[in-house]
């Protein structure tokens, strides 16, 4: 069962995740912890300062090293205390790797991570180079903090923890979680504005559902993330039929 422990100056972000959906189910449960440390709670002095002027002149503010490091070391001793190892360190950053589903199963099958709101321009270099062991990305744009990201990652690990979705099938058949992207999906009425339900779906018959599901989801990864193709490919994890069927995209 992974437990997070997320810095952030921003505690009541997460109020929606432990409130409602899928994330509140999997609080509920027990099957993912969450707890939320301030680093204000961890700042020395009198105004419980938490970010200073950046060296070298510019706008903004940075997030101090001190009270970060505090607040992580509160964190991994509590941890310690319930018996878990020290977490890796997660940093959210622009400058970070992309998040993928890879990242999400790793971190649905592990005891959890530490995770690291930046603010501000973000965090004195010298607490992420002491103590951090990932910085992951949502994207090329830029956020005003962490929290957003923080959350994407948890409402992603959730999804795929035992007992959690409604239907387990359900994140085994979403994109990415083999590799290729989802197919489209259709439900009543069978026509909608003179736009019928592709057939295949109406025949009862699994196998050929099956067959057309596949097809549709090779179809739009060669579409739209052709490089997803050549991934599966190299891992050799495409069948002598979708070969087939992506050969007769052509
Ligand atoms: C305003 S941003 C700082 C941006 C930083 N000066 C830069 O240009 O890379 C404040 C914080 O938001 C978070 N953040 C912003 N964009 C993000 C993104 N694309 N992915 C993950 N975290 C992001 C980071 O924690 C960052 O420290």
């Amino acid at each position: 069962m992974p437990r997070f422990d997320v810095l952030t100056l921003f505690d009541s972000y997460f109020e929606p995740l432990r409130t409602q959906g899928i994330c509140r189910r999997a609080f509920d449960s027990g099957a993912m912890q969450l707890k939320t440390w301030n680093p204000r709670g961890y700042a020395t002095d009198t105004h419980h300062t938490v970010d200073d002027r950046p060296y070298g002149g510019g706008p903004g503010m940075v997030m101090l090293a001190e009270p970060l490091e505090q607040t992580l070391a509160a964190a991994q001793a509590a941890r310690r205390e319930v018996g878990l190892a020290p977490a890796p360190v997660v940093l959210f950053t622009p400058t970070g790797a992309a998040l993928t589903q890879q990242h999400v199963k790793q971190w649905a099958a592990s005891a959890g991570a530490v995770l690291v709101c930046g603010r501000y321009e973000g965090v004195d270099q010298r607490f992420i180079d002491r103590n951090v062991s990932v910085e992951i990305s949502l994207g090329d744009y830029v956020l005003s903090g962490g929290e957003i990201a923080a959350m994407v990652l948890l409402d992603a690990v959730a999804r795929l923890l035992p007992g959690v979705l409604g239907c387990a099938e359900s994140a085994s058949q979403d994109s990415f979680s083999d590799g290729l992207l989802d197919c489209p999906h259709y439900t009543r009425p069978p026509e909608h504005a003179g736009m019928a339900v592709p057939e295949p779906l109406l025949s009862g018959d699994h196998a050929r559902i099956a067959r057309w599901r596949r097809d549709r989801m090779l179809a739009l990864t060669q579409t739209r993330r052709p490089e997803l193709i050549v991934i599966l490919r190299q891992q050799g994890r495409l069948s002598k039929r979708d070969e087939d069927a992506l050969s007769n995209l052509d």
